[in-house]
């Protein structure tokens, strides 16, 4: 290998994922995402953090058109996935959110079995030739979710029937096993006790060796913990965003400043 490969190499570790520019989402005539451009970073995890009701859920919803599924949700100008508007005519949402993966607030499993709720994504999009890479790709992705170890001599039970951090687990292993670029995760941690959050968090860090991650959350210990990259927003608008420990140690907008120090939210 040259050192040009090697430098390319550590260019593209960092290249922006996605690009959203002049983004305006409306609830019908409410105007809930202003004119925001941001830029998310390959193998970064980028938190998205302010008080309820700023429209970090619907913004991070843009992200993999899971909007469209609001009838009354409208969404303006362009995100781009690696330089290509995802809104174009021709991308198909469901191949967009295997790309783009979601695990949401409350654990939801399918009512199928745990090697069900891995194996569903992969099967719909035909990611395996036979049933042993299947069984592969279940266990890869049981493993990347940090929970093959508890699960793997129960694979035929219900997913329903693990904890609620195992579920969530689960719901991360089922995200990860379409492979996804990006994954989208809405306050992931807070049905989750203490000791589930910091496997949890454990397991994002090391998901950004391989693709990015953006986290929607309410604890600014969970943003200072787990990502790189901080956006704060506030009714709407983004009102600040750069690296993790410049947002919380010299925010350099008035609005992040009373958010952080706990006066606003
Ligand atoms: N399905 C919907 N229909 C109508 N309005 C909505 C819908 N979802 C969100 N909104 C409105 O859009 C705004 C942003 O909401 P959003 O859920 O994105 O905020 P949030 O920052 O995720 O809040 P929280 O921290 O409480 O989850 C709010 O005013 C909310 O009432
Ligand atoms: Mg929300």
């Amino acid at each position: 290998m040259n050192d040009m490969s090697i430098m390319e190499r550590a260019v593209s570790q960092t290249e922006n994922k996605i690009s959203a520019r002049k983004v305006q989402v409306y609830y019908g005539d409410k105007h809930a995402i202003k004119d925001v451009d941001v830029d998310i970073l390959d193998k970064t995890v980028t938190a998205f953090i302010g008080p309820s009701g700023c429209g970090k859920s619907t913004f991070l919803r843009c992200l993999n058109r899971m909007n469209d599924t609001i009838d009354i949700c409208r969404v303006e100008g362009r995100i781009a996935l690696d330089g290509e508007d995802i809104y174009d005519k021709r991308v198909d949402p469901v191949q967009l959110r295997a790309k783009v993966g979601m695990v949401f607030q409350k654990p939801n499993p399918f009512p199928k079995s745990i090697y069900d709720n891995v194996a569903y994504g992969p099967r719909i999009h035909g990611l395996a030739r036979s049933r042993s890479e299947l069984d592969d790709i279940v266990e890869k992705s049981l493993r990347g979710a940090a929970l093959w170890n508890e699960v793997k001599d129960r694979l035929s039970e219900p997913g329903t029937g693990l904890s609620g951090g195992q579920q969530q687990r689960l719901c991360i292993a089922r995200a990860v096993a379409t492979q996804p670029e990006v994954l989208l995760m809405d306050e992931p941690c807070s049905a989750l006790d203490p000791i589930a959050t910091g496997q949890v968090e454990e397991l994002i860090d090391k998901l950004r060796s391989e693709f990015s991650v953006v986290i929607v959350t309410h604890s600014m210990q969970q943003a200072a913990r787990v990502s790189q990259k901080t956006a704060f927003f506030h009714l709407g608008n983004l009102v600040e965003y750069g690296d993790t420990d410049e947002i919380f140690t010299r925010p350099r907008d008035p609005r992040t400043e009373s958010y952080i120090s706990g006066r606003i939210g």
